[in-house]
């Protein structure tokens, strides 16, 4: 469905399009899809020319429904009944029957056939192994053993959103309409962890269901409709926590959806469009302000408007409110995000195997976050706490008014900048984000940002660093991320270190050499925090990007949902 926007203008295709379940993201869609289908005079507004004239195709958002089951297992009808099994629900007994409840009575069902099959395929449990059987037998078309390895202890979210990863592949290569999920042994979980595995099981199932195709020409969808829960409990608890989960999956694919999307696609204004829809969306506890080059300007704002100065795609400082539909506000927050929709890194020009500038769209993933959050928290809408969410959006290009290295630029409170290296963009335009975060009367900030290489190198690419001079709010997230089911690790604030942060002409240098670069990188923008606010920092240039599924993650965003909530009045 890629087709240019004009094409599609009249398709009568629109009709199928539940405009609930369409992308936030068409980029160039108009708020009123009746308008954007079938308006001649609107198309033109909206199909904004970008460079190499991609426009992001329309794309169908899995609507999946969730449903608690607890009726028997055996008599379910649909597709796909597919039983997530742990090494030791595989152990047998004497006569080589399963002992497993389930197992067993699924098999002498099929006549031994589920036996016979792993034998066969020597399926163990292992995590990652599975195996399907069509069948005549049962209700279901199907039986899919899907394996989680070890029994899962403490926080599991990681096997069990697997398990809906694999479920969700099942789907599509059958393309099944239902599909029930059980486990083989879900006797022993507590309440507690009935929710969080039902959590994380629907998780990993709409977000394997999901695929981003707006830039393909051709695409297979998912068919999947319906997904039945068994045995892990039923009633208004649980209900209430996957619609919790279906939030902040809603977020997520909103923050994919914007890394995903190319630098010629996603400049920084229509960064400040998408914010503005979420706005509007949710009107009811959400504003927006967007700021431009001349109202930064009257702020001061000079670090942020060095990097922004040598691109053409003027920048956007994206300020979202959000206000509890009622009561008292408790606790004010805010959120910052790196917004580079592209980093060159200016004159310091990223060159040389392994520089990675191709793949420099990803340097918005800080606000992308920022914005994932902001659209789950205007959907669940928390109570006592007033959040904002904040990015100094811009691209880092080289041209003629581009700040050259060795320029001093004033930051907005005042400090000044030798910058002594262009590729160190990151941090110059989040002084100025967080300057501005904290004349917000926040207690707290959390900032997020792709800032540097250095952090992939320690941590690889799938932990975050986290950096705080606060004990108390490194808790507070690291207990959300954990929850969240994503991986943070702090490293220290070495206050020496700052040594090499030295200007002889200003104030501070913005890179410190090659040592310890994530470290003084953390420091650096500490210089423009005020001591009494709270202040949080995440090194994500790791985690914001999945190579092998060639994609991004949402990373930080059911952290950042999760914190915002435990700062929240129940
Ligand atoms: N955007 C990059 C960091 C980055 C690297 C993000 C890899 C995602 C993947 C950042 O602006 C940058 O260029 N950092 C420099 C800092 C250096 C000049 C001190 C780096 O990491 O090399
Ligand atoms: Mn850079
Ligand atoms: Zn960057």
């Amino acid at each position: 469905m890629a087709a240019p926007i004009s094409t599609l203008a009249c398709s009568s295709s629109s009709i199928f399009i539940n405009f609930r379940s369409i992308s936030h993201l068409g980029f160039s869609i108009s708020a009123n899809p009746s308008l954007f289908f079938c308006s001649k005079r609107m198309a033109h507004v909206v199909a904004k020319a970008t460079l190499g004239l991609t426009h992001p195709a329309q794309i169908h958002h899995p609507k999946i429904s969730f449903a608690a089951k607890e009726t028997d297992l055996v008599e379910w009808k649909g597709d796909i009944l597919a039983v997530g099994i742990t090494e030791k629900d595989m152990a047998k007994d004497e006569n080589s029957k399963f002992q497993n409840s389930i197992l067993k009575k699924l098999d002498s069902q099929l006549h031994g056939l589920l036996s016979e099959v792993t034998t066969e395929e020597d399926f163990t449990g292992k995590a990652g192994q599975s195996t399907a059987v069509r069948l005549a037998g049962l209700g279901s078309k199907r039986v899919n053993l899907i394996g989680i390895g070890k029994v899962p202890t403490g926080s599991s979210t990681f096997a069990y959103r697997s398990l809906g990863e694999s479920v969700a592949s099942a789907a599509k290569a059958s393309q099944a309409n239902n599909v029930a999920i059980a486990l083989a042994s879900s006797e022993g979980l507590t309440p507690e962890m009935k929710l969080a595995t039902a959590s994380a099981i629907a998780k990993g199932t709409l977000l394997g269901t999901y695929e981003d195709n707006r830039f393909k020409s051709e695409s297979k969808k998912s068919a999947l409709k319906s997904v039945d829960l068994f045995g892990l409990g039923a009633g208004p608890e649980l209900e209430k926590k996957l619609k919790y989960t279906e939030d902040v999956c809603a977020g997520m694919i909103l923050g994919k959806e914007l890394v995903n999307a190319p630098a010629n696609v996603l400049t920084p204004g229509v960064l400040a469009e998408e914010a503005e829809k979420i706005a509007s969306a949710f009107s009811d506890v959400l504003t927006a302000t967007i700021l431009d080059t001349e109202q930064c300007k009257e702020l001061k704002m000079g670090s942020y408007l060095g990097v922004a100065a040598a691109s053409t795609n003027p920048p956007k400082f994206i300020h979202l409110c959000y206000k509890p539909p009622s009561g008292s506000i408790k606790t004010k927050l805010a959120i910052v995000g790196k917004g580079l929709t592209f980093d060159s890194g200016g004159y310091n020009i990223k060159t040389g195997p392994g520089c990675l500038i191709e793949m420099m769209k990803v340097d918005m993933g800080g606000s992308a976050a920022v914005l994932g959050a902001a659209k789950a928290l205007g959907q669940i809408k928390p109570a006592g706490v007033e959040v904002h969410f904040i990015v100094a959006a811009c691209e880092n290009m080289i041209s003629g008014t581009g700040m050259r290295p060795g320029d001093i630029l004033t930051a907005s409170n005042g400090k000044t900048i030798e910058v002594n290296n262009t590729d160190a963009e990151g941090r110059l335009t989040l002084a100025d984000a967080l300057v501005y975060a904290c004349n917000q009367g926040v207690d707290k900030i959390v900032d997020l940002a792709t800032l540097t290489g250095a952090c992939v190198v320690a941590l690889g690419p799938s932990i975050a660093g986290i950096f705080t001079p606060s004990d108390e709010l490194s808790k507070e997230v690291v207990a959300a991320s954990e929850v969240a089911g994503e991986k943070l690790w702090r490293l220290p604030m070495e206050e020496s270190y700052w040594e090499s942060m030295k200007s002889g002409v200003a104030d501070m240098v913005n890179t410190g050499g090659r040592q310890g670069g994530s470290i003084t990188a953390a420091l650096f923008l500490k210089q423009f925090v005020d001591e009494k606010v709270q202040w949080l920092h995440i090194d994500m240039a790791g985690p914001v990007w999945n190579d092998k599924k060639k994609a991004a993650t949402g990373f930080a965003i059911p952290t950042l949902v999760e914190w915002v909530l435990s700062n929240a009045s129940s």
